[in-house]
């Protein structure tokens, strides 16, 4: 059996570079599963989809033509890795989630990423519903305001302009509507290990999740 690790958490909390350094050390292949659905959102709002409509959204789900290599993310052989990352994404990718019928279309694609010798997920249900059998399952998480200046700091570096108190207010809502949904919400569910790193730098935090895998 393939194993994976599964890294669960609220937006900005760190997990995907967390992840990310989990899955180097290990030798994995890694999931940024929060991708998909900025990829989503993205192809929706180029097309002018309504966002609104769950049929047409989980149909672009379906056939999103995407190619991820490296740690550089195509969408139809465009690089929109910084593309994806933009606020206006984030949002629409956050209303789309709450969508079960573009959940369920993600579904293969996001286990397809299990290979050997082992996958490293960051997500919100990567261990309730995608990877219910992962080895090890993380919740991680830190206080709002700390992933509200994680958050800036990020996107100040890849030269996204942004704004600290608006970030921590779109957090927020992101938070309530990722643990407000009714399907595959944001949970800390059973068999899950909690991680709070609002005073762990990455290091540390990578460090605790290999120990916990090699126990
Ligand atoms: O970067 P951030 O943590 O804010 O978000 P992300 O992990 O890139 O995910 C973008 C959005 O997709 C989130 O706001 C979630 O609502 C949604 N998502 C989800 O519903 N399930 C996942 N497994 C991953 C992301």
């Amino acid at each position: 059996d393939i194993p994976v690790i599964a890294i669960d958490g609220p937006s900005a909390s760190g997990k995907g570079t967390v992840a990310q350094r989990v899955a180097g050390k290990l030798g994995f292949h890694y999931l940024d599963s929060g991708a998909l659905y900025r990829l989503v959102a993205l192809s929706a709002m180029r097309s002018d989809a309504d966002l609104a409509d769950e049929h047409v959204l989980s149909d672009i789900a379906a056939r999103l033509d995407v190619v991820f290599e490296d740690a550089e993310i195509w969408l139809e052989s465009e690089n929109v890795t910084d593309a994806i990352r933009a606020e206006a994404c984030s949002n629409a990718a956050s209303r789309i989630a709450t969508y079960p019928r573009v959940r369920v279309a993600l579904l293969e694609r996001q286990r397809a990423f299990r290979q050997f010798p082992g996958l490293v997920a960051d997500g919100r249900d990567m261990g309730s519903v995608v990877f219910p059998d992962a080895a090890l399952k993380i919740f991680l998480t830190a206080s709002a305001e700390t992933r509200a200046q994680r958050r800036y700091k990020q996107l100040m570096e890849k030269g996204i302009d942004a704004n600290i108190s608006t970030l921590l207010q779109d957090l927020r809502e992101r938070d309530a509507r990722d643990s407000g949904r009714s399907v595959a919400p944001l949970q800390q569910g059973e068999g899950t290990s909690l991680l709070d790193t609002t005073s762990l730098d990455i290091g540390q935090a990578v460090d605790c999740i290999l120990r916990q895998y090699a126990e």
